[in-house]
Protein backbone atom coordinates (compact mmCIF):
# COMPACT_ATOMS: atom_id res chain seq x y z
CA UNK A 1 0.00 0.00 0.00
CA UNK A 2 1.31 3.57 -1.22
CA UNK A 3 1.94 5.72 1.89
CA UNK A 4 -0.10 8.19 0.31
CA UNK A 5 -3.19 6.35 0.35
CA UNK A 6 -5.82 8.56 1.95
CA UNK A 7 -7.96 7.09 4.38
CA UNK A 8 -11.40 5.77 3.12
CA UNK A 9 -14.48 7.40 3.63
CA UNK A 10 -18.08 6.14 3.49
CA UNK A 11 -20.23 8.52 2.58
CA UNK A 12 -24.61 8.20 2.97
CA UNK A 13 -26.35 9.90 0.46
CA UNK A 14 -30.19 10.35 1.89
CA UNK A 15 -31.42 11.85 -1.24
CA UNK A 16 -34.80 12.91 -0.45
CA UNK A 17 -35.85 10.31 2.60
CA UNK A 18 -35.51 10.86 6.00
CA UNK A 19 -38.00 12.36 9.24
CA UNK A 20 -37.15 13.56 12.40
CA UNK A 21 -37.78 9.92 13.51
CA UNK A 22 -34.82 8.80 11.09
CA UNK A 23 -32.42 10.26 14.31
CA UNK A 24 -32.87 6.64 15.61
CA UNK A 25 -30.57 5.13 12.25
CA UNK A 26 -27.78 8.10 12.94
CA UNK A 27 -27.45 6.96 16.86
CA UNK A 28 -27.42 3.50 15.77
CA UNK A 29 -24.45 3.95 13.45
CA UNK A 30 -22.71 6.17 16.01
CA UNK A 31 -23.04 3.18 18.12
CA UNK A 32 -22.23 0.95 15.40
CA UNK A 33 -19.05 2.79 14.91
CA UNK A 34 -16.27 0.95 16.78
CA UNK A 35 -12.45 2.16 17.61
CA UNK A 36 -12.02 -0.68 14.96
CA UNK A 37 -13.87 0.85 12.19
CA UNK A 38 -12.93 4.49 13.35
CA UNK A 39 -8.73 3.46 12.76
CA UNK A 40 -10.13 1.98 9.46
CA UNK A 41 -13.10 4.64 7.72
CA UNK A 42 -14.50 8.07 7.95
CA UNK A 43 -18.26 8.22 7.87
CA UNK A 44 -20.19 10.89 6.69
CA UNK A 45 -24.20 11.04 6.73
CA UNK A 46 -25.47 13.58 3.78
CA UNK A 47 -29.24 13.98 5.28
CA UNK A 48 -31.92 15.88 3.53
CA UNK A 49 -31.57 19.76 4.70
CA UNK A 50 -34.21 19.55 7.37
CA UNK A 51 -32.32 17.39 9.28
CA UNK A 52 -28.70 18.70 9.02
CA UNK A 53 -28.72 20.33 12.10
CA UNK A 54 -30.00 17.80 14.39
CA UNK A 55 -27.75 15.30 12.62
CA UNK A 56 -24.97 18.01 13.35
CA UNK A 57 -25.79 18.19 16.94
CA UNK A 58 -26.19 14.92 17.14
CA UNK A 59 -22.96 14.15 15.87
CA UNK A 60 -20.34 15.96 17.99
CA UNK A 61 -18.04 14.17 19.56
CA UNK A 62 -18.69 11.09 17.61
CA UNK A 63 -16.63 11.51 14.31
CA UNK A 64 -18.98 10.87 12.02
CA UNK A 65 -19.43 14.09 9.62
CA UNK A 66 -22.53 15.84 8.45
CA UNK A 67 -23.17 17.04 5.02
CA UNK A 68 -25.72 18.45 2.28
CA UNK A 69 -26.30 17.14 -0.89
CA UNK A 70 -26.46 20.53 -2.97
CA UNK A 71 -25.71 23.83 -2.33
CA UNK A 72 -26.53 27.55 -4.37
CA UNK A 73 -23.15 28.85 -6.10
CA UNK A 74 -24.46 32.11 -4.14
CA UNK A 75 -23.98 33.41 -0.81
CA UNK A 76 -27.43 34.30 -0.28
CA UNK A 77 -29.78 36.65 -2.37
CA UNK A 78 -33.51 36.54 -3.96
CA UNK A 79 -33.41 32.42 -4.86
CA UNK A 80 -35.92 30.72 -3.49
CA UNK A 81 -35.87 26.81 -1.95
CA UNK A 82 -32.19 27.01 -2.11
CA UNK A 83 -29.65 26.80 0.25
CA UNK A 84 -26.00 28.26 0.04
CA UNK A 85 -22.71 26.08 0.91
CA UNK A 86 -22.56 28.97 4.18
CA UNK A 87 -25.77 27.94 5.46
CA UNK A 88 -24.80 23.76 5.01
CA UNK A 89 -21.74 25.04 7.02
CA UNK A 90 -23.97 27.14 9.50
CA UNK A 91 -26.21 23.96 9.89
CA UNK A 92 -23.18 22.26 11.33
CA UNK A 93 -22.01 20.66 7.61
CA UNK A 94 -18.35 19.74 7.00
CA UNK A 95 -19.06 18.64 3.27
CA UNK A 96 -21.50 18.95 0.61
CA UNK A 97 -22.10 16.54 -2.06
CA UNK A 98 -22.24 18.53 -5.84
CA UNK A 99 -23.25 17.69 -9.21
CA UNK A 100 -25.23 14.23 -8.14
CA UNK A 101 -26.42 12.65 -11.46
CA UNK A 102 -29.88 13.27 -10.64
CA UNK A 103 -29.55 16.98 -10.17
CA UNK A 104 -27.25 17.05 -13.38
CA UNK A 105 -30.38 15.12 -14.86
CA UNK A 106 -33.47 16.69 -12.87
CA UNK A 107 -32.66 20.12 -12.67
CA UNK A 108 -30.12 20.56 -15.72
CA UNK A 109 -26.92 21.06 -14.08
CA UNK A 110 -23.90 21.62 -16.09
CA UNK A 111 -20.58 21.04 -15.45
CA UNK A 112 -19.93 24.76 -15.16
CA UNK A 113 -22.66 24.75 -12.30
CA UNK A 114 -21.44 21.52 -10.91
CA UNK A 115 -17.82 24.11 -10.59
CA UNK A 116 -19.22 27.15 -9.61
CA UNK A 117 -20.92 25.20 -6.36
CA UNK A 118 -17.87 23.68 -5.52
CA UNK A 119 -16.28 26.91 -5.42
CA UNK A 120 -18.63 28.18 -3.08
CA UNK A 121 -18.34 25.14 -0.80
CA UNK A 122 -14.64 26.23 -0.78
CA UNK A 123 -15.36 29.67 0.14
CA UNK A 124 -17.67 27.91 3.16
CA UNK A 125 -14.89 26.12 4.37
CA UNK A 126 -16.91 22.85 2.99
CA UNK A 127 -15.33 19.34 1.41
CA UNK A 128 -16.83 19.29 -2.37
CA UNK A 129 -17.65 15.69 -2.86
CA UNK A 130 -17.46 16.13 -6.93
CA UNK A 131 -19.93 13.70 -8.69
CA UNK A 132 -19.41 12.44 -12.11
CA UNK A 133 -20.36 9.41 -14.05
CA UNK A 134 -21.32 8.21 -17.91
CA UNK A 135 -24.91 7.42 -18.73
CA UNK A 136 -25.86 3.92 -19.91
CA UNK A 137 -25.94 5.00 -23.91
CA UNK A 138 -22.39 6.91 -23.21
CA UNK A 139 -20.98 3.15 -22.12
CA UNK A 140 -22.73 1.48 -24.78
CA UNK A 141 -21.34 3.87 -27.33
CA UNK A 142 -17.24 3.31 -25.53
CA UNK A 143 -17.52 6.92 -24.65
CA UNK A 144 -17.17 6.88 -20.69
CA UNK A 145 -13.38 7.49 -20.33
CA UNK A 146 -14.15 11.13 -22.35
CA UNK A 147 -17.51 11.86 -20.52
CA UNK A 148 -15.52 11.20 -17.03
CA UNK A 149 -12.23 13.02 -18.50
CA UNK A 150 -14.47 16.42 -19.85
CA UNK A 151 -17.37 16.48 -16.35
CA UNK A 152 -13.81 16.13 -14.26
CA UNK A 153 -11.69 19.07 -16.03
CA UNK A 154 -15.33 21.12 -16.35
CA UNK A 155 -16.30 20.14 -12.66
CA UNK A 156 -13.32 20.83 -10.55
CA UNK A 157 -12.78 24.21 -9.36
CA UNK A 158 -8.83 25.75 -9.35
CA UNK A 159 -8.27 25.79 -5.53
CA UNK A 160 -8.81 22.16 -5.21
CA UNK A 161 -6.24 20.12 -2.93
CA UNK A 162 -6.96 16.97 -0.91
CA UNK A 163 -8.65 18.61 2.29
CA UNK A 164 -11.45 20.18 0.30
CA UNK A 165 -12.05 17.77 -2.69
CA UNK A 166 -13.63 14.40 -3.20
CA UNK A 167 -14.38 13.06 -6.29
CA UNK A 168 -17.16 10.54 -6.74
CA UNK A 169 -17.68 8.33 -9.52
CA UNK A 170 -20.72 7.12 -9.93
CA UNK A 171 -22.03 5.89 -13.51
CA UNK A 172 -25.55 6.92 -14.01
CA UNK A 173 -26.46 3.32 -15.17
CA UNK A 174 -25.60 1.80 -12.12
CA UNK A 175 -27.48 4.29 -9.22
CA UNK A 176 -30.77 2.75 -7.94
CA UNK A 177 -30.60 -0.35 -10.44
CA UNK A 178 -28.69 -3.28 -8.62
CA UNK A 179 -26.40 -3.87 -11.25
CA UNK A 180 -22.66 -2.21 -10.97
CA UNK A 181 -19.75 -2.21 -13.16
CA UNK A 182 -17.14 -4.61 -13.04
CA UNK A 183 -13.93 -4.14 -10.94
CA UNK A 184 -11.92 -3.88 -13.96
CA UNK A 185 -14.11 -1.48 -15.53
CA UNK A 186 -14.11 0.45 -11.54
CA UNK A 187 -10.32 0.16 -12.49
CA UNK A 188 -10.02 1.70 -15.42
CA UNK A 189 -12.25 5.21 -14.67
CA UNK A 190 -10.01 5.61 -11.14
CA UNK A 191 -7.11 5.45 -12.67
CA UNK A 192 -8.21 7.95 -15.11
CA UNK A 193 -9.54 9.90 -12.37
CA UNK A 194 -6.26 9.64 -10.41
CA UNK A 195 -4.28 10.43 -13.76
CA UNK A 196 -6.37 13.44 -14.46
CA UNK A 197 -6.23 15.02 -11.06
CA UNK A 198 -2.22 15.02 -11.43
CA UNK A 199 -3.28 17.93 -13.61
CA UNK A 200 -5.71 19.56 -12.21
CA UNK A 201 -4.28 19.31 -8.23
CA UNK A 202 -0.47 18.46 -9.06
CA UNK A 203 1.66 15.37 -9.09
CA UNK A 204 2.56 15.74 -5.32
CA UNK A 205 -1.03 15.93 -4.09
CA UNK A 206 -2.66 13.89 -6.95
CA UNK A 207 -2.46 10.76 -4.88
CA UNK A 208 -4.28 12.22 -1.29
CA UNK A 209 -7.65 12.88 -2.90
CA UNK A 210 -10.23 10.18 -2.23
CA UNK A 211 -11.89 8.76 -4.89
CA UNK A 212 -15.43 7.05 -4.45
CA UNK A 213 -17.26 4.66 -6.24
CA UNK A 214 -20.99 5.08 -6.37
CA UNK A 215 -23.54 3.36 -7.29
CA UNK A 216 -25.78 0.17 -5.97
CA UNK A 217 -23.29 -0.54 -3.53
CA UNK A 218 -24.07 -2.99 -1.12
CA UNK A 219 -23.01 -4.69 1.81
CA UNK A 220 -22.29 -7.92 -0.98
CA UNK A 221 -20.25 -6.23 -3.16
CA UNK A 222 -18.52 -3.56 -0.78
CA UNK A 223 -15.63 -5.94 -0.53
CA UNK A 224 -14.84 -6.52 -3.56
CA UNK A 225 -15.28 -2.43 -5.02
CA UNK A 226 -13.44 -0.62 -2.33
CA UNK A 227 -10.34 -3.79 -3.10
CA UNK A 228 -10.37 -1.74 -6.54
CA UNK A 229 -7.27 0.52 -7.13
CA UNK A 230 -7.74 3.79 -6.64
CA UNK A 231 -10.89 3.14 -4.90
CA UNK A 232 -11.12 5.16 -1.54
CA UNK A 233 -14.44 4.69 -0.31
CA UNK A 234 -17.95 4.43 -1.65
CA UNK A 235 -21.03 7.06 -1.88
CA UNK A 236 -24.00 5.10 -0.74
CA UNK A 237 -27.61 6.05 -1.60
CA UNK A 238 -30.14 3.27 -0.54
CA UNK A 239 -28.33 0.91 1.62
CA UNK A 240 -27.46 4.41 3.44
CA UNK A 241 -30.88 4.28 5.01
CA UNK A 242 -30.25 1.45 7.82
CA UNK A 243 -27.33 1.57 10.07
CA UNK A 244 -26.58 -1.87 9.78
CA UNK A 245 -25.90 -2.00 6.32
CA UNK A 246 -24.23 0.86 5.96
CA UNK A 247 -21.91 -0.19 8.80
CA UNK A 248 -21.59 -3.63 6.62
CA UNK A 249 -20.08 -1.31 3.78
CA UNK A 250 -17.71 0.66 5.88
CA UNK A 251 -17.04 -2.87 7.70
CA UNK A 252 -15.41 -3.26 4.29
CA UNK A 253 -12.12 -1.70 5.36
CA UNK A 254 -12.04 -4.41 8.62
CA UNK A 255 -10.83 -6.45 5.56
P1 LIG B 1 -27.45 3.90 -4.82
O1 LIG B 1 -27.21 5.48 -5.02
O2 LIG B 1 -26.42 3.43 -3.83
O3 LIG B 1 -28.85 3.80 -4.29
O4 LIG B 1 -27.27 3.26 -6.13
C1 LIG B 1 -25.92 6.02 -5.05
C2 LIG B 1 -25.99 7.51 -5.23
O5 LIG B 1 -26.87 7.99 -5.95
O6 LIG B 1 -25.17 8.25 -4.67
Amino acid sequence: MSVDRPRPLVAGNWKMNGLRSSAKVLSEIHAGYTPGLKAKVDLLVCPPSTLLHVFALASVGSRVAVGGQDCHAKELGAHTGDISAEMLADAGATYVIVGHSERRQFHGEKDADVCAKAVSAHRAGLTAIVCIGETRQEREAGKTLNVVRKQLRGSIPVDSNPQNLVVAYEPVWAIGTGLTPTAADVAEVHALIRDELRRLVGKAEAPKVRILYGGSVKPSNAAELMAVENVNGALVGGASLGAADFLAIAGAYLG
